[in-house]
């Protein structure tokens, strides 16, 4: 291996990551005095948090009645049962002080006419507990992830949390008592390598939606703080359940959001028939995001798809009042445009369910600190690493993730990473040495790969791994498919080794960059197929045609996967958290879920 000298720095706590989650945590951690650093692989204001389009969820009663405990309800129906009921009352508690705070912050909320934060309806929320439907979702226009970031980035810098931007961070460093001590990191622009040791390592990474062909997420959604994980040797959590969400637009994948059918945009068939009626009389179009994507699914399946080739459905907006439009879908507005060549004043954008969001990730608490799950205590804390947004598993979406609480979720347990730092790690306390092993290991994959002189490209086999779990593990799945699934993703795994890098360099060396990526997303990607192999019921986003009912006696459980070197993938399970936090709600009782 080549000899690489790196530089160290001296943090109380690090985070990875600049979408909503890393800032918000960033904010609290400068405010409460921690000397913070954020590492970011793109500029904050780029992270994948800017492409939120509809909104973020908190029953602040602005549009008619409503409370947090209905929503509440709401997040434990959507999630299938599988959410942790201690972190869900949480977050529904929190959201409404969590949302004040972003207003505090500057957030530019769109208002309603007596100035209040406008609020529009997203699939799945209720009042009363199922009876109506609830405007919960606040917005800004349906650029709310993009006002979101821009107030956090604002509020990161004017409490002086440092940034280092278009640094890669490669692995976690791991001290021999098996606590992390840091990280590893790599600054894109000069090439040069650093350690930055912190006391608490904040991975705010995000999801990995590119194993997949198409999907919503932008190219940088590669999940390596999730891979970070896994190469240390601990488990990643629910990682079978990947959302599908209704409407990316045909061809692209580029989202048009939930908050259209929130404004009262509506799903046709060929047949021009408003077919959601069929499959969720109650909710029709505004069911939740798993109910919608597979009822699409079995239309196109059933020869009753739009266009030539019968493969997409139309979204309509073109009988709303163009005003509104331009007030609150200017974003949609374009992108139809674009993507789709399409007036969405006149005519119906094309859409299809595309990858969007992971409910899986790395288990924690609600507090945020990372759980290593041992045999005697499901719920062991994995010292030094925190996460927060969607590479965490709180696990607040469960099977299945309502629209709009995941901007929730960011800001809420970015919040509460910064509130438990400040508890648990003192202030300019002083770090031991650096332990080599672990640090020595990190370079030595980087060195692996940089020197990689095979003959397939990353692009070659980046393309197979998606190709094999658009085909192999979607909307709906069977033990056959996912078996199959199962070999030939282990096939493209096994072509790593003849991989090859054309750039030796290690000053912007995206080819470099893109291997490290794709070695991240090809893990995850491993573990998602084995767990859904294992899990035989279906379950929010996870439809088994051969196992199609909800088995909660068998099932109500967190699926656990790890991964070793050579691919091999070892399972458990924790129990669900079916408790709550407090006495001033009631656990929600399992229960058919119909919409
Ligand atoms: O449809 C959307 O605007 C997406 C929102 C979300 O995923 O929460």
């Amino acid at each position: 291996m080549a000899a690489y000298s790196v530089t160290e720095h001296y943090y109380d706590v690090v985070v990875v990551g600049a979408g909503g989650a890393g800032l918000r945590a960033c904010v609290g951690l400068a405010q409460k005095g921690l000397k913070t650093a954020c590492l970011t692989k793109v500029f904050p204001t780029r992270s994948h948090t800017v492409a939120a389009q509809g909104g973020i969820s908190a029953a602040l009663g602005n549009m008619g009645e409503d409370d947090w405990r209905w929503h509440m309800y709401d997040t434990v129906k959507g999630a299938d049962w599988l959410g942790d009921q201690d972190a869900i009352e949480y977050m529904c508690r929190e959201g409404i002080p969590a949302i004040i705070e972003l207003e505090h912050y500057g957030v530019p909320f769109s208002r309603t006419e007596g100035g209040k934060i406008y609020q529009r309806a997203f699939g799945g929320m209720t009042t009363r507990f199922g009876e109506g439907t609830a405007q919960r979702t606040c917005a800004a226009a349906d650029r709310t992830g993009h006002a979101i970031l821009h107030a956090l980035y604002q509020q990161s810098l004017k409490h002086k949390a440092e940034f280092f931007i278009e640094y890669f961070v490669l692995d976690l460093i791991m001290d021999d008592e098996g606590a992390c001590v840091g990280v590893v990191a790599w600054c894109l622009d000069d090439g040069s390598l650093h350690v930055f040791r912190a006391h608490q390592t904040v991975l705010a990474t995000g999801g990995y939606g590119r194993a997949y062909f198409s999907c919503t997420s932008a190219h940088t959604c590669t999940g390596d703080g999730n891979a970070m994980v896994l190469r240390a040797g601990f488990p990643l959590q629910d990682m079978e359940f990947v959302q599908f969400h209704p409407t990316g637009i045909y061809g692209a994948g580029v989202l048009i959001t939930e908050g259209v059918r929130g404004e009262g945009g509506y799903l046709v068939n060929a047949k021009g028939e408003r077919f959601m009626e069929r499959y969720a009389p109650h909710a029709k179009d505004l069911a939740s995001r798993d109910v919608v994507s597979r009822s699409m699914t079995v239309e196109i399946r059933e020869g009753r798809g739009c266009g030539e080739h019968k493969d997409h459905i139309f979204l309509h907006l073109d009988h709303l009042d163009p005003k509104i439009i331009a007030e609150r879908l200017p974003g949609i507005t374009e992108s139809a445009k674009i993507f789709a060549g399409v007036d969405v004043t006149r005519e119906p954008v094309p859409v299809l369910p595309t990858v969007h969001y992971n409910m899986g990730g790395i288990p924690t608490n609600y507090h945020g600190e990372a759980i290593a799950p041992t045999k005697d205590n499901s719920d062991a804390i994995l010292r030094g690493v925190m996460a927060a947004g969607e590479a965490a598993c709180v696990s607040v979406h469960g099977a299945n993730r309502l629209g709009s609480n995941s901007l929730l979720d960011l800001v809420v347990f970015g919040r509460a990473v910064a509130n438990r730092a400040a508890e648990i790690v003192e202030a300019g306390a002083s770090h031991r040495s650096t332990p080599k092993v672990s640090l020595d290991k990190a370079l030595a994959r980087l060195d692996h790969f940089r020197h990689a002189k095979g003959r397939l490209p990353t692009a070659q086999i980046r393309l197979n791994m998606q190709k094999v779990m658009q085909n192999n593990c979607a909307v709906f799945r069977t033990g056959a498919v996912l078996e199959e699934g199962r070999k030939l993703i282990e096939d493209v795994r096994q072509s790593m080794s003849e991989i090859g890098v054309s750039d030796r360099s290690l000053i912007w060396n995206s080819d470099l960059l893109e291997t490290l990526e794709l070695d991240n997303l090809m893990a995850q990607a491993i573990v998602t197929v084995a767990a859904a192999v294992d899990r035989k019921e279906s379950r929010g986003a996870h439809a088994r045609e051969d196992f199609p009912d909800r088995d909660d006696k068998n099932w109500m459980k967190h699926s656990l996967t790890w991964i070793d070197d050579k691919g091999h993938v070892t399972m458990d399970y924790r129990p669900v958290h079916n408790y709550t936090m407090t006495n001033e709600v009631e656990y929600v009782a399992p229960k058919a879920r119909v919409y």
